[in-house]
């Protein structure tokens, strides 16, 4: 039985569920976790991710499908993403079919939690992994937990499909030989000040610029760009410093094979946004978040687009993407994991 939540209305924030995935790194080896009902953690004052954030994380969904079926996306990507974060911050890797497992598991034990098909709302879900035994001097931790829990879900941005604005931020959210490309939490900490700055400016989001030289176009906080020229095509900022985005890779196998357009994963200069028909922010939470105006101090480039609704050809690259996860379109080999 679906359980009695105002799906339509729901935001992004966090909704205790039933169960999570819970398991334990130690003496070289993972054992087999299991789903466990408390959703408190009790761990060590010296635990290495609360001294030295020795953490990771990934973010994916579970959709229910028009045919009734509950199905997650791409979950074999986010395990690769979260091994690559791993190794890049002297983690053991957590296994990639365990990973599945753990998706798997948590998406059954908490299927009441699935939003209906057509609310707009989804089951998010958030694996993630620290290390938990002490550790005082700077190095990695001997002992891990990795966890998943699930929590429903909204929009990310309020207003849902509504234009956004954002600003290019005087804060770098990645080094050039750093961390950007993983999903490591320190990365998220430190662009709290930026996103804090931007909202008490009233922008709804930052755009960083490439940290060596701040010409070109990074990413968001939490979402890459994709940008749409004016004779259609799909471009979207190449750089090691962002994260591989799952969504934005999708899309432009979307904008390709199922719309015919050309595209382009190329360095972006900011000099070019002001030439470009519309833009959005791709990812998990995002969707695709069509922005309407870019303030670069005090300069506006207002996307032809508008601040009424999204371009059309984001619409087109929302709806197959959305209509492929929800079971409406046929999706290539292998990229919905149906698990009911
Ligand atoms: N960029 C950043 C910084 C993110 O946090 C996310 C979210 O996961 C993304 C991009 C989008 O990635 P994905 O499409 O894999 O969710
Ligand atoms: C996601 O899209 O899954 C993320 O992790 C981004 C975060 C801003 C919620």
């Amino acid at each position: 039985m679906s359980k009695n939540i105002d799906w339509q209305n729901l935001g992004f924030s966090y909704i205790q569920t039933d169960k999570r995935f819970v398991a334990n790194y130690k003496n070289g080896a993972w054992d087999n976790g299991s789903l466990i009902e408390d959703a408190n953690i009790v761990m060590n004052e010296c635990a290495g991710v609360l001294q030295y954030a020795q953490t990771c994380f990934e973010g994916l969904k579970a959709y229910t499908t028009k045919d009734g079926h509950i199905v997650t996306f791409r979950p074999d990507l986010n395990a690769d993403r979260l091994i690559s974060s791993c190794k890049r911050l002297e983690m053991p890797v957590f296994p990639k079919d365990k990973f599945i497992d753990a998706v798997t598991q948590v998406v059954k034990a908490n299927a009441d939690y699935v939003p209906p098909y057509g609310s707009g709302a989804t089951l998010y879900l958030r694996p993630y992994m620290f290390g938990i035994n002490p550790v005082i001097g700077v190095k990695p931790a001997d002992e891990y937990q990795f966890r998943l829990f699930a929590t429903p879900v909204g929009p990310y941005f309020k207003g849902g499909a509504k234009p956004i604005t954002i600003k290019v931020s005087d804060f770098d959210r990645a080094a050039p030989h750093g961390t950007g490309n993983i999903k490591a939490g320190a990365n998220y900490a430190m662009s709290l000040h930026a996103i804090v700055t931007a909202h008490q400016e009233g922008f709804d989001e930052n755009m960083y610029l490439d940290p060596a030289t701040r010409t070109k176009v990074e990413e968001t906080g939490g979402a890459n760009f994709l940008f749409i020229t004016k004779d259609n095509k799909v471009v979207t900022p190449k750089s090691n410093s962002i994260l591989p985005s799952i969504t934005r890779r999708s899309l432009m196998v979307v904008a390709k094979d199922y719309l015919g357009l050309e595209v382009e994963e190329r360095e972006v200069f900011f000099e070019e946004v002001k030439d470009f028909a519309e833009c959005g922010l791709c990812g998990t939470a995002a969707v695709i978040s069509p922005v309407g105006k870019i303030v670069d101090h005090g300069k506006e480039i207002c996307l032809p687009s508008g601040m009424d609704d999204m371009g059309p050809v984001t619409k087109k690259l929302y709806d197959t993407l959305t209509g492929i996860q929800m079971g409406e379109i046929d999706a290539p080999d292998g990229w919905i994991h149906r698990i009911k």
